[in-house]
């Protein structure tokens, strides 16, 4: 049994369902989550958390969603080191925003290997224009990602 802190960033709800699924599959498996959609440093760090996945759409140019800016530069001017804690990303977008595809899933994965979090396996872009049912490809991605970073 795993305990796994979920930070969330959406505009417009998607994010939230594809995190409330993954939630779901998690406890299903015998885990314990903490889906937050007002995600900060201080949540972080108040348990000794097994794994971190955060699930965040991409909005603005590139940008991450308001809900979860505050927990991005939180991890910049406070850098809580993870010490290779396991963590995922699963980054939603839009491919028809090709330079910013999923830009905010990114950085929030650049920034975590900065504090030397460890990433068994890459994040998972989930692109609104090439799937109508998003939960099908990160259910897909965190049958994987449970298998390595909670094994
Ligand atoms: C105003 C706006 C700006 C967006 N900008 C980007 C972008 O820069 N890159 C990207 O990949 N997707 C972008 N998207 C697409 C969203 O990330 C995508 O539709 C996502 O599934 C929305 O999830 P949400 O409802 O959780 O916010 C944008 C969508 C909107 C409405």
């Amino acid at each position: 049994m795993a305990n796994i802190y979920l930070p969330v960033g959406s505009v417009t709800g998607t994010a939230i369902a594809v995190a409330n699924a993954l939630t779901e599959a998690l406890i299903v498996a015998g885990h314990e989550v903490l889906l937050d959609i007002n995600a900060s440093v201080a949540t972080l760090n108040s348990q000794p958390w097994d794994a971190v996945l955060v699930v965040t759409s991409t909005t603005g140019q590139g940008d991450i969603p308001a809900n979860l800016l505050p927990f991005y530069a939180q991890l910049e001017e406070q850098f809580p080191l993870q010490n290779g804690r396991p963590f995922g990303v699963v980054s939603l977008g839009d491919s028809s925003y090709e330079r910013t595809f999923c830009n905010a899933g990114a950085l929030l994965e650049e920034r975590l290997f900065e504090l030397q979090g460890k990433a068994p396996i890459p994040r998972v872009t989930i692109d609104a224009i090439e799937t109508s049912n998003p939960d099908d490809d990160a259910l897909c991605w965190l049958k994987e990602w449970m298998e390595v970073a909670l094994a």
